[in-house]
């Protein structure tokens, strides 16, 4: 939905500790943001936050990044999680597509991705924020055996998602094509509510990272090293030269 620029909005947020712009210099320092060494949940494309601000209320015992590349959202996600008390809430405005420079390996437990634009022409698809492409990226700073969680109203990206999960080497652990809205552990987002209210059915599909060969995670991620080059900025190769080798793979 095209939103209606507010300039008011980045500067309002930048007075809140609670928020950062493209923070790459936190790499791998997280936890020192929150001050415990309690787990870190990630929403990509939190939009205005209701899911992300009831998941903070319900596990005060985790810590949450919501995360969106519209600052024009964010702000009424901040405003609401100061107006809640919600302490283990961070705001990040940054694009999904340079995640990788702001977590360091391993330091996000879960992610979460809630009603993303479907892209329905072919050649956008690489744009899916659960195409192939991405969820290897995701796996540069996720745990091993982390879990991702996907809705969507979108059929067409829901079957195509089951697919692009397995090649990405992430195990399906649930899917469904008419998620309940009172399934036991749903939060609405303010999409979901949205398209509900229009008697459409919701899909979900909850995944698992599993262990995957270097090379193919090299094929996956050459759109990274090809925007690497042109940028002069090492990811990938920063990503390779630090990591602890990994019998499996
Ligand atoms: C359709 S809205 C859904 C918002 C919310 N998750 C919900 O379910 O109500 C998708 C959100 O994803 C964000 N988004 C899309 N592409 C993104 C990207 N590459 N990086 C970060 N956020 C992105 C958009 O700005 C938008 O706020």
């Amino acid at each position: 939905m095209r939103m209606r620029h507010k300039p008011w909005a980045l500067p309002e947020m930048l007075q809140d500790p609670k928020f950062y712009l493209e923070p790459y210099d936190k790499q791998n320092k997280w936890q020192l943001e929150f001050g415990n060494d309690a787990p870190i949940d990630l929403e990509i494309g939190c939009g205005k936050g209701d899911f992300i601000r009831e998941l903070a209320h319900r596990h005060p015992e985790r810590n949450y990044i919501a995360m969106d590349l519209k600052n024009e959202v964010l702000v009424y996600a901040l405003r609401k999680i100061n107006e809640e008390g919600l302490t283990n809430i961070r705001v990040l405005s940054v694009k999904a597509e340079e995640l990788d420079r702001v977590f360091g390996e391993g330091e996000i437990d879960q992610i979460y991705i809630n009603f993303a634009n479907p892209w329905p022409k072919a050649g956008h698809h690489k744009r899916r924020l659960t195409h192939p492409r991405f969820l290897a990226l995701y796996r540069l700073f996720t745990k091993d055996q982390s879990r991702l969680e996907f809705k969507t109203d979108d059929e067409e990206l829901y079957v195509t998602s089951l697919e692009y999960f397995p090649e990405a080497g992430y195990e399906m652990v649930y899917h469904s094509d008419n998620l309940p809205a009172d399934h036991p552990d749903n939060i609405q987002t303010e999409y979901e509510s949205k398209f509900r209210s229009f008697g459409m059915p919701i899909y979900r599909i909850d995944a698992v990272k599993q262990p995957i060969t270097e090379e193919r995670l090299g094929e996956l991620l050459e759109w990274k090293l090809k925007s690497q080059q042109k940028t002069g900025r090492a990811v990938w190769t920063t990503y390779r030269k630090n990591r602890k080798p990994n019998p499996e793979t």
